[in-house]
């Protein structure tokens, strides 16, 4: 039999597995993706290769963009209710990864617990692609840098102002961040703060890569001489019992104009969206001149090419 070359399988599970030169090739990547794209010119690169999309929350950026994505990309995209697959009635991670990878040639999967994500990458035979967990939302923080990077022409040096609830996207922001050399500064109520292990993580990043991290409660110091103000909604999937509660906690870091108006004069506006205006933001900051926020969704589709592209290619 022939020996076969195939590179080793490589997942995007968390960003933190990703160094600084592979997020600029995934990046750079996108860019001539995205411009082909625009131009018209085809891009077959995944020709007739099968993406499983599997969901168990909702989603209209993650899903549309993967499945519109892989279809660009000449490939086909399966989309997988957990609830409608015998996943959804008990059968394992373990034996759903190793029936799915005969079939198919990428898994993306949006669910609750990262750990779920981590057992489906052990043992499938294909590359599993992280699309948000209650830990983690990597291809979210893909697209925020490439945005980033398009707007300001550089990522190495910028501030990042994370004001809100320490949820996924603040956790994979700070992963994000502090791997390409930009400082952030997350302003969060107390007992809402980013998970100790993920600023850790972050922190240590920072010390090869020249990041500051610093966790703060008050908004105007994480927003003072910001770069880029990001925010996300204050209750997250999953946590839907808690809004109530929530909404007080929260309230004081809404971001306004009165808060923006701190950051830097030419700062940009970012949110992964779905906004909920008028909570986390008001309408006045997200459909201001400033907010970049639907570039930014676009983004998701040509990050997320460029992702599939590099993992599920030579496959
Ligand atoms: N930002 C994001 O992941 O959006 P969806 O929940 O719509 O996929
Ligand atoms: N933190 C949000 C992000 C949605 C894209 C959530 O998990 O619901």
């Amino acid at each position: 039999m022939k020996a076969t070359n195939k590179p080793p399988l490589r997942h995007l599970v968390n960003l933190q597995d990703y160094d600084e030169g592979e997020i600029y090739d995934l990046i750079n990547l996108a860019f001539r993706l995205k411009e082909e794209q625009k131009k018209g010119i085809p891009h077959p690169i995944l020709s007739n290769k099968a993406l499983g999309m599997i969901f168990s929350k909702a989603s209209t950026r993650t899903r549309v963009s993967f499945e519109v994505g892989i279809h660009q990309l000449g490939g086909y995209g399966l989309f997988l209710n957990s609830s409608d697959i015998q996943l959804g009635r008990g059968e394992t991670i373990e034996d759903t990864a190793r029936v799915l990878s005969r079939y198919l040639d990428g898994i993306m999967i949006r669910t609750y617990a990262q750990e779920d994500v981590e057992e489906l990458a052990k043992y499938s035979t294909i590359p599993i692609i992280n699309g948000l967990t209650d830990m983690f939302h990597p291809c979210q923080i893909l697209a925020d840098l490439m945005t980033i990077y398009e707007s300001k022409g550089k990522l190495k040096g910028l501030k990042l102002a994370y004001v809100g609830d320490g949820n996924n996207v603040a956790h994979s922001l700070l992963i994000g961040c502090t791997k390409v050399g930009m400082n952030i500064s997350i302003a969060c109520p107390k007992g809402y703060e980013p998970h100790k292990d993920v600023v850790a993580l972050a922190i240590g990043n920072g010390k090869s890569s020249g990041s500051l991290v610093n966790i703060t409660s008050q908004p105007k110091e994480a927003v003072s001489d910001a770069d880029i103000v990001y925010t996300d909604v204050w209750t997250s999937m999953g946590q839907e019992n808690e809004s109530n509660e929530r909404l007080k906690v929260f309230a004081p870091y809404q971001v306004n104009q009165k808060l923006f108006s701190l950051a830097k004069p030419d700062a940009i506006f970012l949110h992964c969206l779905p906004a909920h205006r008028g909570e986390e933001v008001t309408s006045e900051v997200i459909d201001g001149p400033q907010s970049l926020v639907f570039e930014e969704a676009e983004n998701r589709l040509h990050i997320q090419k460029a992702v599939m592209v590099s993992l599920m290619s030579e496959q």
